[in-house]
């Protein structure tokens, strides 16, 4: 027998406490969750837990009497609460995957190959350019932009971090006109306006000053060159819980603690104004997922509910309450990422903010 969730919360707040009646269980609901249950949802669920013989009217004569769980209620809860728990933890990876298996998976996505596309589009890179790509990673673009520049271009990938570039350099073994190089891009090692194309994907939000790279961009790019950045907007992730203070808690988390610059999705074209880019186009990316195993693989959620609450973001109980309803399902997650475009203005001579 499966109890729906208006009557899963009125076992729940009858368990530990005493003998409620109905405005005292409805009270004790809000404080869990936030909202009271309507008037006719809370009286068809006291109705049919008692006539499940889940809940029963304690006996005191002459007094309107409260209600408290039967031995068959607090079984039924306990089953259910430990079915649910069940399927999350068969449900959620709790393994941090490592960094290169982790990018090779978003890229593998509908969505990364989709907007990854577009971004190259954007890019309108001719042959025989040199194109610069900001925070290679594991070399995921480079052989879409070596195909862009031919042969007669050059594309040089950038990256900090030696383990992406064993795997950026394997992958591009082949194509003589990839380069791969070790470095900080927020100092590029590229002479004044010497490059037609630049482009990062996921990468500006990591770093410690974007306005700084965006600067170092603007000094390599030639006049009338471009930089396309394909960067997130974390305020935006929506997922969907009944209780939207869970769902603003855990997004404000990643917003705040887990990517240092959870904002810059919205902020680029700003930046990129300052750092003496005309932008061209902002365009929104959004997905829409519907399967929790599939929003896990690119999202961590327990791992990153867990960390939520080691920083206070949520309680160990509203952790449990997210994580359930989330396996349970029906689940919507959304996730926003603007390909923000800037050129060079033609002819601009250099700029000095
Ligand atoms: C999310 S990964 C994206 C990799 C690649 N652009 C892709 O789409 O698969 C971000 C990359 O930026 C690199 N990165 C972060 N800060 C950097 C910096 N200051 N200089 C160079 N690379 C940096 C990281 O090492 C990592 O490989």
């Amino acid at each position: 027998m499966r109890t729906n969730d208006a009557q899963m919360l009125v076992l729940f707040v009858l368990a530990d406490g005493p003998p409620l009646h109905g405005y005292a269980i409805n009270t004790a609901i809000e404080k869990l969750t936030g909202a009271r249950l309507g008037r006719g949802s809370l009286s068809g669920a006291l109705a049919r837990l008692e006539a499940k013989g889940l809940i029963e009217r304690m006996e005191l004569r002459g007094r309107q009497l409260p209600f408290q769980l039967t031995p068959s209620g607090r079984e039924t809860l306990e089953r259910e609460l430990a079915s649910t728990a069940r399927v999350a933890e068969q449900l959620f990876e709790t393994a941090v995957p490592d960094r290169i298996g982790y990018q090779d998976r978003i890229a593998a996505t509908e969505f990364a190959q989709s907007y990854k596309q577009l971004a190259v589009e954007a890019l309108n890179v001719r042959p025989g350019q040199t194109v610069l790509d900001l925070g290679c990673g594991p070399g995921t673009d480079l052989a879409a932009l070596a195909e862009a520049v031919t042969p007669s271009g050059a594309v040089f990938g950038i990256d900090a971090n030696p383990g992406m570039l064993e795997r950026a350099r394997a992958r591009t073994a082949e194509l003589t006109q990839v380069t791969v190089q070790q470095g900080d891009i927020h100092a590029l090692p590229y002479a004044d306006a010497s490059v037609d194309r630049a482009h990062t994907d996921r990468v500006l939000q990591h770093v410690a000053d974007p306005g700084r790279v965006l600067a170092e961009a603007r000094r390599v790019l030639r006049p009338g060159g471009r930089l396309v950045m394909a960067e997130p907007d974390w305020e935006a992730l929506a997922i969907d819980h009944p209780d939207l203070e869970l769902s603003r808690a855990y997004t404000r988390h990643i917003a705040e603690r887990i990517v240092r610059n959870g904002a810059l999705g919205r902020q680029l074209a700003r930046l990129a104004t300052e750092a003496g880019f005309t932008v061209s186009a902002v365009l929104p990316v959004v997905t829409v997922i519907r399967d929790v195993r599939e929003a896990d693989q690119v999202l961590g959620i327990q791992r990153n509910t867990e960390r939520a609450v080691a920083a206070g973001y949520l309680s160990d109980g509203e952790a449990q309450r997210w994580l359930e309803h989330l396996a349970e399902g029906p689940f919507l997650a959304s996730a926003t990422l603007y390909l923000t475009v800037v050129d060079v203005p033609a002819g601009g001579g250099s700029h000095s903010g």
